[in-house]
């Protein structure tokens, strides 16, 4: 018997397997707005049953975009083209959550195959970025001006209106983007926040900023599924650091954050990681062990059996897959048969499986 393909129940819904599509930016929205494009890309992952579909890094205010061409949901007028997202996803059985972001000191950059750059604020598609504290990226770089006290209760606002419309499209999860060096993520690390009032310095002050999203949040989640991505350590000295993550975790699932999504990195330009594969499995398991909350794993899980192993070992209850979607946007199917699990596969598709 598979585990990868065992449903995992949640407190209101029922993921049929343990494969979820990791949040991936697409760079083809249109001032905010989801095009043909995010239609044809999410409702493919739908048709070959994933457990859940994760879009992409939506941003809450038009700066926190990282680029010009990211989805937004800061105005209700983006909510009908998401809509018929959803209600495809949910047309085909499956299940969707949006990953709410705000990027932060890595806003206002160009679509990465342009240009990796930063858009300064006086060129055309850049805008002036904010952050915790005035530090820039690349010490190139305009930096980004710190949000005061004002700013930041209008961001945690803007995260709470954009969970408001979520809701009401019908998308089954909620993810905070906490991970890769973006806003939430750049409240957290030392290294990036060197704020001296109730937002920075001590442990309970970086970690404020996502508390008041997720207090702000909660009563607008009905029934919902909550979860937030985390980036386990800044690899790097000073920075963010796993028993950071274990303590900041014990205490969101106080909060009714049902999932902790494991990533790691992303803050400074400095961090020394080794990737390899399962190289962040390691923290999932950890945090899964010492706060026991429903945890999620990523990067570099590139087979059936190797993503099979992670849940028999109980390293992680998830897998979220990222690139290996877009090399094969069926790669359920392509997992259930190398596992030998029989699924059902969409009456459209049926003759395809007769080949197998
Ligand atoms: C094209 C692309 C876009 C991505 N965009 C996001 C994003 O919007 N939000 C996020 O949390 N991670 C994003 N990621 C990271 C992935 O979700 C995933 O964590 C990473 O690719 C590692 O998993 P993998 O080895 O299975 O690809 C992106 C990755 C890729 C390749």
């Amino acid at each position: 018997m598979s585990l990868l393909f065992s449903p995992l129940a949640l407190r209101h819904q029922t993921l049929s397997n343990r494969l979820v599509v990791s949040p991936m930016c697409q760079y083809s929205a249109l001032d905010g707005f989801a095009t043909h494009w995010h239609l044809v890309h999410l409702g493919q992952f739908a048709i070959a049953k994933a457990g859940l579909i994760i879009q992409e890094a939506t941003s809450v205010v038009a700066e926190g975009r990282i680029s010009y061409g990211d989805l937004g949901l800061w105005k209700d007028e983006h909510m009908a083209p998401l809509k018929d997202i959803v209600d495809f996803v949910h047309g085909q059985g499956g299940l969707i959550g949006i990953q709410l972001a705000h990027a932060g000191r890595k806003a206002s950059t160009d679509k990465p195959w342009i240009s990796r750059a930063q858009i300064a604020p006086d060129e055309p598609n850049g805008w002036q970025t904010v952050a915790p504290s005035p530090i820039p990226y690349y010490p190139q770089e305009n930096p980004p001006i710190a949000l005061d006290i004002v700013e930041i209760k209008k961001i945690i606002d803007a995260f709470r209106l954009a969970t408001v419309r979520a809701i009401e499209i019908g998308y089954d999860v909620i993810e905070l983007h906490a991970a890769h060096g973006y806003l939430i993520h750049q409240f957290l690390s030392p290294l990036t926040n060197q704020r001296t009032d109730e937002y920075g310095g001590s442990f309970e002050n970086r970690i404020r900023f996502l508390l008041d999203i997720i207090t702000a949040i909660w009563p607008a989640m009905e029934n919902r599924s909550l979860w937030v991505r985390i980036s386990a350590t800044d690899w790097a000295e000073g920075g963010w650091n796993l028993e950071e993550s274990v303590e900041l975790v014990k205490i969101m699932k106080t909060m009714g954050v049902e999932v902790v999504d494991v990533s790691s990195g992303g803050a400074v330009r400095h961090q020394e990681i080794t990737v390899k594969e399962n190289y962040q499995v390691p923290f999932a398991q950890r945090i899964k062990e010492d706060t026991g909350l429903l945890t999620g794993t990523v990067g570099l899980i590139k087979n059936a059996k190797q993503a099979e192993q992670i849940i028999e070992q109980n390293q992680a209850d998830i897998i979220l897959i990222g690139r290996g979607f877009l090399q094969n946007p069926h790669l359920v199917l392509q997992f259930a048969h190398e596992l030998k699990v029989d699924i059902p596969w969409v009456s459209q598709y049926a003759r395809g499986k007769e080949t197998l």
